[in-house]
C-alpha cells in the first residue's frame, strides 16, 4: 500500500463516510440484522451506532489499519461485541455457516474481485442468512452512466479503487441470492453519478 492508500485516503474516507445526511441510510440498512454478523469493509466503524439490539457479535472485515484506529471512539460506546475478524472480504477466515447475516455498505464498489467477496459472503451465511446492502453503482439512466464510465478512471486512482459502474443488484444475484428487498434512487445531496444507490436485503438459499 502507498502512503497515500495508508494514511491520507482512510481520513478523507472518515470524512466523507461520517457524513450526518446518510445516517437515516445507514440505520435502514443496519434494520432486522440479527446475531452473529460479518462486516465486509468495516471502514472506521460508521455503523456501530445502528447495530440494533438482536446482533450479538459483530466480525469485522476490514484492510486499513488507520480506518479501524480511526474507529475507536465508536467502538468504546459499542453496544455489541466488535471483533476485528479478517483484512480481505475477498477472503474470509470464517466457517461455512458461521454468520446470521452479513452487512456491506459502500464497499462492493471498491473490492478488487466483488464476484468473490460475495461468494464468500455466501459460504459463511448460513440457509437463509441475509446480507444487507447500501451501495453506490451503475446508474439507471444512461445519461448518468455515460459520466460514471467517464469519472471512473479518476475515482479508482484517487479512492482506493472505487468504481462507479458496478451493477450491484445484478452482482447480488449472481452470487446466488435473492433479493428480498430493494430500493434503487438518487442519493439526496449527492451527484447522481456517485449517488446511484441500492438498498436492500438479499437471502442466502
Ligand atoms: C468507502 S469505504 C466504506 C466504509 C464503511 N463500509 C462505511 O460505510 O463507512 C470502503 C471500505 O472498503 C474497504 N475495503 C477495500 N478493499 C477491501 C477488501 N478487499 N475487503 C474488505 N474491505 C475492503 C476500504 O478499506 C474501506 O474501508
Amino acid at each position: 500500500m502507498s502512503f497515500y492508500e495508508r494514511q491520507v485516503l482512510p481520513r478523507l474516507l472518515n470524512r466523507v463516510c461520517g457524513a450526518t445526511g446518510v445516517e437515516p441510510l445507514r440505520r435502514r440498512a443496519c434494520a432486522d440484522l440479527t446475531g452473529q454478523v460479518v462486516e465486509i469493509g468495516f471502514g472506521s466503524g460508521h455503523n456501530v451506532p445502528f447495530y440494533p439490539a438482536g446482533v450479538t457479535e459483530v466480525s469485522a472485515v476490514e484492510p486499513a489499519e488507520l480506518s479501524w484506529r480511526l474507529a475507536a471512539r465508536r467502538l468504546a460506546t459499542a453496544r455489541v461485541p466488535v471483533r476485528r475478524s479478517g483484512l480481505d472480504g475477498q477472503s474470509l477466515p470464517f466457517a461455512d455457516d458461521s454468520h446470521d447475516a452479513a452487512l456491506s455498505t459502500w464497499t462492493l464498489c471498491t473490492i478488487p474481485d466483488v464476484a468473490a467477496a460475495l461468494r464468500e459472503v455466501r459460504r459463511v451465511l448460513r440457509p437463509g442468512g441475509t446480507l444487507h446492502f447500501l451501495e453506490h453503482g451503475l446508474a439507471p439512466d444512461e445519461e448518468v452512466r455515460r459520466w460514471q464510465r467517464r469519472l471512473d478512471p479518476l475515482e479508482r486512482r484517487l479512492v482506493g479503487g472505487c468504481t462507479f459502474t458496478r451493477p450491484i443488484v445484478d452482482l447480488v444475484t449472481a452470487a446466488g441470492f435473492t433479493i428480498r428487498q430493494l430500493e434503487v434512487f438518487y442519493q439526496e445531496g449527492s451527484p447522481r453519478f456517485s449517488g446511484a444507490a441500492s438498498l436492500g436485503v438479499a437471502v442466502s438459499g
